[in-house]
């Protein structure tokens, strides 16, 4: 199988200087959601017509298995399939796909591919109540004659209600002796692709239609609210595919997957979370409303409450995080550790039954078991030029308030007195506190409002 997919379009509705069809659906570049189809189907080499935005497409989505066809000037769809002609097996049929229809389905592809054969032209049709801008399939009893365009249709082909999807499949030597043979001379004074279909009919070669699944697989996209429409649809689709799976969402329709989502048994996500990249949740983990995971991974049985950002993250089984976590790059929690509100962690690993439950931040910290972190304790592990490590070894207790200025190591089971600012190891089993003598003075008296007052000398 070859496949051609058109993306050299400049999108000029989308008012965008980023070439259309790297706007993201999902997170995913539009051409990268047809890529990606394409491989499903097995394309083994894919042909990329590209144009307008030149590199920057082929830099942002370049692959060992895509052969890039420049089209330039942009002639029309004709011009383009031709352009990737010279990429394409003669013995074996060519696809069309277009860059810019990012929900085509692989199984509605391997009915038209099945469709056409080896000796077959198939179309993808659909009908529409509201076909007004599409190129139109004319029959003549039942059968296929050509395509016309909207902007060459008279009015009795204008009520034409099944369209052209624009994906189509067509045996690749036809396809090579038709494309030189179109001519420019229609409305818009572009090669049409679609003209090839009334030169098949003319060799008597059979044209077949298949129909998509469903209507949103073929929608194209033009504009932003053409993508916002389209990225609800495939949000939809990837939440009722969570809830098929025995995912609980609190509202299918207030969660982004812009990525991969993988969940155990019994799982349960609140409103308006957002997932990125590869987000893996085991059995029985609870996602609370407005949290953003992005590439992490969180344990059997652990919760994350509200408005937490973890990224890049190993939360550990039956650990509680948040609310208003902030765990980022690095960060490893073992099993049971316990993050609480306004808590930062960077490159730090917490191990089993640990706690920073407060307003905390550690950053570049290896933390040991059962430790405590009191409210407002601060790894400084940064002088302004370089990074250095805390360590806290197994069952420290650290006071609230505490600064612990890096490369430092508090020894197993020691304690910090609240206030301490730590700037030498802390020896295990024993008190250290680092904090001004505590004085009273007594007879002191408070100051007291006075009319006139007088100035001090
Ligand atoms: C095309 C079809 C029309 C169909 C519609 C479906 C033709 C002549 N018409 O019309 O029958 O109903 O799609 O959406 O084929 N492209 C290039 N190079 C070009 C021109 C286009 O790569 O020179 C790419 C575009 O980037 C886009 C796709 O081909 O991805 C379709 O082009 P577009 O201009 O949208 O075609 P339509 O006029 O909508
Ligand atoms: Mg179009």
């Amino acid at each position: 199988m070859n496949v051609i997919i058109l993306a050299a379009g400049q999108g000029k509705r989308m008012h965008s200087d980023l070439p259309k069809v790297l706007h993201p659906l999902a997170g995913k570049p539009l051409l990268g959601h047809v890529l990606d189809t394409a491989r499903k189907i097995g394309a083994e080499k894919i042909c990329v017509v590209y144009g307008y935005g030149g590199e920057q497409v082929r830099n942002a989505l370049n692959a060992p298995d895509i052969a890039w066809a420049l089209q330039e000037p942009q002639l029309g769809t004709g011009h383009a399939v031709l352009q990737g002609m010279p990429f394409a097996v003669p013995s074996a049929p060519t696809l069309i796909l277009y860059g810019d229809v990012p929900l085509i389905r692989a199984s509605t592809l391997h009915r038209l591919i099945e469709a056409a054969g080896t000796g077959s032209l198939a179309l993808l049709t659909a009908h529409l109540d509201n076909p007004r801008g599409y190129g139109r399939i004319v029959r003549v009893d039942d059968r296929v004659t050509r395509i016309v365009e909207e902007k060459d249709a008279d009015g009795a082909e204008r009520a034409i209600r099944e369209i052209n999807t624009g994906i189509l499949v067509a045996p690749t030597a036809a396809l090579a002796r038709w494309l030189p043979g179109l001519s420019k001379r229609n409305a818009q004074g572009e090669y049409y692709l679609t003209d090839i279909v009334a030169m098949a009919v003319a060799e008597s070669m059979s044209v077949v239609t298949v129909h998509p699944d469903a209507v949103w697989e073929t929608e194209g996209i033009n504009s932003k609210t053409q993508l916002a429409t389209l990225e609800r649809v495939h949000q939809r689709n990837i939440a009722a595919q969570l809830m098929e799976a025995g995912v609980t969402l609190a509202d299918p329709a207030r969660i982004d997957v812009r990525g991969h989502l993988g969940c155990g048994r019994d799982v349960g996500i609140d409103v308006n979370c957002v997932f990125e990249g590869r987000v893996e949740l085991a059995d029985r983990v609870s996602i609370g409303a407005h949290c953003l995971l992005k590439n992490c991974r969180i344990g059997n049985g652990a919760r994350i409450a509200p408005f937490c950002h973890i990224e890049d993250a190993i939360v550990g089984p039956d650990s509680i995080v948040g609310p208003y976590a902030r765990l980022r790059p690095g960060t490893e929690l073992g099993r049971d550790v316990h993050i609480g509100n306004f808590v930062e962690v960077k490159n730090s690993s917490i191990a089993d039954h640990s706690k920073a439950n407060h307003l905390a931040y550690v950053g570049d910290a290896t933390i040991g078991s059962r430790v405590n972190l009191g409210a407002g304790t601060i790894t400084c592990n940064y002088d302004g030029a370089n990074k250095f490590r805390t360590v806290i070894e197994d069952d420290v207790f650290i006071g609230s308030d505490t600064q612990l200025v890096a490369p430092v190591t508090v020894g197993r089971g020691a304690t910090l007195g609240a206030g301490t600012t730590l700037t030498k190891d802390a020896p295990p089993d024993q008190l250290t506190v680092s904090r001004a003598k505590q004085t009273s003075i007594p007879g002191w008296k408070r100051p007291t409002k006075n009319a006139n007052p007088k100035k001090k000398v």
